[in-house]
């Protein structure tokens, strides 16, 4: 099957990588999706971009824990673009708390936004996907705590560790129907949810990294653009770390770490 994708949708792309991701595929020639939770003005600035490249851009609110509406958003804009050929789950949020004190509503609120919305939306674009039988590219963003946990992230870790499996869930029982699914997982990037959205990260050091730097925006799109072009086309169920070396680091934290101040996180 060729796969000429001419249609996307990337959630929470007002602002940091969403907002990245949805410009670089405008500039691979897709017209875009573009959904905003709080920031209006965010969005209008990212679909300006994309009309800058000559691609039509449609912008809506969007809240993913708003299970009952979230996919019904989706078909729409997928219906106003005119079809849905690559969706990024890119929406996200965080929590902050020691395990021993993470209330349930908090716990709540990330799964609900991390992981129930990601699935009603998922499988909302997954389902338009198969019936216009064009094969289709489900990408999600993760984090390296799909893979390893962080102090005071419980709900965090949890959920992306759960989104990971979702994608290899779709992985395995859509690539019958010519459609991959796979995972971006970022390691500290410079966006508003690290509160570093006016830095380059360039200037920043991370001794601890072995690439020394935080990544940007830009650099997670990127890969995101690679996995939603027809060259992606034989990866499906990967999970493709982009942390500048961050999870390697596991054993020399081991081992190198010399007091127990990262227990407090
Ligand atoms: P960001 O704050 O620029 O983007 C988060 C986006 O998610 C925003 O557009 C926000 O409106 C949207 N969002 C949050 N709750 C939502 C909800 N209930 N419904 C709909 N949209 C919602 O930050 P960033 O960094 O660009 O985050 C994008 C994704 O990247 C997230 O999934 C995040 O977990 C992930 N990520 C970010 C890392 C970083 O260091 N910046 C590292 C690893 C993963």
């Amino acid at each position: 099957m060729d796969f000429a994708p001419r249609y996307a949708i990337v959630t929470g792309s007002d602002s940091g990588i969403g907002k990245a991701t949805a410009v670089t595929l405008a500039a691979a020639g897709m017209d875009v999706g573009v959904t905003w939770l709080d920031d209006e003005e965010g969005a209008q600035g990212t679909a300006e971009e994309v009309r800058s490249h000559g691609r039509q851009a449609v912008v809506a609110r969007l809240d993913v824990t708003r299970l009952e509406e979230c996919g019904q958003i989706v078909d729409r804009m997928a219906d106003e673009l005119g079809g849905l050929d690559v969706f990024v789950n890119n929406a996200g949020t965080g929590d902050s708390a020691p395990i021993l004190e993470l209330s349930l509503e908090q716990w709540r609120h990330t799964m609900a936004t991390n992981l129930d919305g990601a699935f009603v939306c998922m499988q909302h674009a997954a389902r338009r996907m198969v019936a216009a039988g064009r094969g289709g590219r489900l990408i999600a963003v993760t984090s390296v705590h799909e893979h390893a946990p962080r102090v005071g992230s419980g709900a965090y870790t949890s959920s992306k560790h759960g989104l990971g499996g979702l994608v290899k869930q779709f992985a395995l029982e859509l690539g019958q129907y010519g459609i991959t699914a796979n995972a971006v997982a970022p390691g500290e990037i410079a966006t508003p949810m690290t509160g570093q959205e006016d830095q380059d990260p360039r200037t920043q050091e991370r001794p601890g990294v072995p690439l020394r730097r935080p990544g940007d925006a830009h650099e997670m799109a990127a890969v995101i653009a690679f996995l939603a072009s027809p060259s992606s086309a034989y990866v499906t169920g990967a999970s493709w770390v982009a942390d500048g070396g961050m999870l390697l680091m596991g054993p020399h934290g081991g081992s190198h770490l010399e007091s127990d101040a990262w227990r407090e996180g």
